[in-house]
């Protein structure tokens, strides 16, 4: 655990969907907090983290369950503020002496109207105004008896005790989700809540980049670090920071495996080794690559060979430099999260993404990874901080398998060629339209099909491609953009025209689910 330079809050996360956007309203008040899974909290763990305030979440569970999730009870005697929601507040009821039912026809699920009773909370300012509020609610049980201290604050129809609260103790419960989008005033009561708690506002970025330099120095030493950079922003924005802080023990590895984009190896080792000055080796491995995956037409095999390729690429850098003991990677919050799931259980693989897990520990490097507690958007931000140039900041997501995974069927270098030069008139296209800021990512995929058209009077038998642009949050789910009509055909005919090889243009406009965002 890092070194406290500023307030924190802990969420101890029972499983709901929607924990990580109690997070997200968190970090909109520069507020920090942290989730954990309930099995790795206990009165150790809260004291060694210190938090200001404690937020129970919301959970599938039952209090009835058998071996149903808890908070430890040491929890309630620490005189800290604690903000229960949902599960959080049936549990916070049933361990400190009150009665939750079972749902038996009162269960709630989707939108309700709170009506205020009794005394205005101060955790309400700014709720009621219009007499009711709208939330969402999501709850098969319901609190029936409230623990001794409690009093209600807001009724709804189904939930008698929907807002609850023990002023003595700070202790403060709910039945709905103020952190979603259908509680419209849900961010007051995070607000009011952290207010009360006495939090500051100190999570700036300013703040975390000072910490996050101190950390690294405390990591690593006087040890060598390589980073894997692709010039996505998250790598750059984790090389420029660490790079900050240990100088020269970094050296970042860029592998150009033949699978980028138009201008992008250039663009990356200008800006980082010309303008930033830092250690950069430039691991020119196309024909590596290219050669492995030559005859490969399976989406898994593709990501599985590319993946070891790049283990196999950094681990001979690793060596080159002197031997380095961490290996840098811009892991982000979400990625943090997913992986210590509250159910444990193994999920379905859709993708084997190449850059999560697996790589340090077959390399026998430890991992530094300064960006772990952040959203995509707080990387930006810290990116902006660090200086990085607007361009790098803004830029559309890029997968590590790069092109490869863009290109369906078998691999091949006409096939790439062709499509580096479509994707390039197609980001054109976007840009001069004033589009690219409002695309969470857009890109061009070849289709392993030739189609037969007609140009100047000739026949032509040429590949097909699909244009793609989707918006999103955290790609987890996505929507195609609704590009106009005038849009797609301008850019349908650049294309054919400017792209020898291309003779018919088609747009992705799949949503995932069920779709995914990259086509393989
Ligand atoms: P999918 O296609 O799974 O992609 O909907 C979601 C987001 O992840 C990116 N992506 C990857 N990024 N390594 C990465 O660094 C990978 O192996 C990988 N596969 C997909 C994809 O571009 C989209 O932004």
């Amino acid at each position: 655990m890092s070194t406290q330079i500023h307030d924190r809050l802990l969420i101890i996360d029972f499983g709901s969907q929607v924990t990580q956007l109690i997070a997200r309203r968190l970090r909109e008040l520069s507020v920090y907090c942290e989730i954990h899974p309930f099995q790795n909290v206990d009165e150790t763990f809260i004291k060694n983290f210190a938090p200001k305030a404690v937020i129970l979440s919301g959970g599938p569970a039952s209090v009835f369950d058998e071996n149903a999730p808890r908070a430890p009870q040491a929890l309630f005697e620490m005189g800290l503020p604690i903000l229960g929601i949902c599960y959080g507040q049936q549990v916070m009821m049933h361990q400190l002496g009150g009665t939750v039912e079972r749902g038996h026809g009162t269960a709630e699920f989707g939108r309700a109207f709170v009506t205020p009773k009794d005394d205005k909370l101060s955790i309400l300012d700014g709720w009621f105004s219009e007499g009711i509020e709208q939330v969402w609610m999501s709850h098969g049980d319901h609190v029936s008896k409230l623990a001794e201290g409690f009093d209600v604050y807001g009724t709804s129809p189904n939930a008698p005790f929907a807002i609850t609260a023990d002023l003595s103790r700070n202790f403060f419960a709910v039945q709905f989700h103020p952190e979603v989008h259908h509680t419209p005033n849900g961010a007051k009561l995070y607000e009011n809540f952290v207010k009360l708690a006495g939090f500051t506002g100190d999570w700036t970025m300013g703040a975390y980049r000072e910490q996050a330099i101190a950390d690294i120095r405390a990591q690593v030493g006087d040890a060598k670090v390589i980073c894997g950079l692709s010039g996505g922003v998250d790598s750059s924005v984790a090389a420029v920071l660490i790079y900050e802080a240990i100088g020269e023990q970094l050296t970042c590895v860029f592998v150009d495996h033949g699978l980028l984009r138009e201008g992008e190896a250039e663009e990356v080792v200008t800006m980082f080794r010309d303008h930033y000055k830092m250690p950069l080796i430039h691991a020119e491995e196309q024909e590596l690559f290219l050669g492995e995956l030559d005859g490969q037409s399976d989406p898994e095999a593709k990501r599985k060979i590319i993946g070891r390729l790049f283990i196999e690429v950094f681990d001979k850098h690793a060596k080159s430099v002197g031997g380095a003991k961490f290996l840098a990677q811009g892991t982000l919050y979400p990625d943090v999260i997913e992986s210590v799931s509250f159910s444990g259980g193994p999920s379905v693989t859709i993708k084997s993404h190449h850059n999560v897990g697996g790589l340090p520990e077959k390399m026998g490097l430890k991992l530094v990874e300064p960006l772990r507690e952040l959203f995509k958007d707080e990387v930006r931000a810290l990116g902006r901080e660090l200086g990085l140039p607007a361009s790098f900041v803004g830029r559309h997501p890029f997968p590590g398998p790069g092109l490869a995974i863009r290109c369906p069927g078998k691999i091949t270098r006409e096939k790439l060629d062709i499509l580096r030069k479509a994707d390039a008139v197609y980001i054109d296209q976007i840009r001069k339209h004033g589009l690219y800021d409002k695309i969470w990512q857009a890109f061009v995929a070849i289709l392993p099909v030739r189609t037969v058209g007609v140009m100047g009077d000739a026949r032509t038998y040429d590949y097909a491609c699909a244009l793609r642009a989707v918006n999103s949050v955290d790609g987890m789910t996505a929507d195609y953009y609704p590009f106009t009509h005038e849009f797609l055909g301008e850019t349908a005919t650049r294309i054919i025209n400017e792209v020898e090889g291309i003779n018919r243009v088609t747009y992705d406009i799949t949503s995932k689910p069920p779709g995914t965002i990259e086509w393989e």
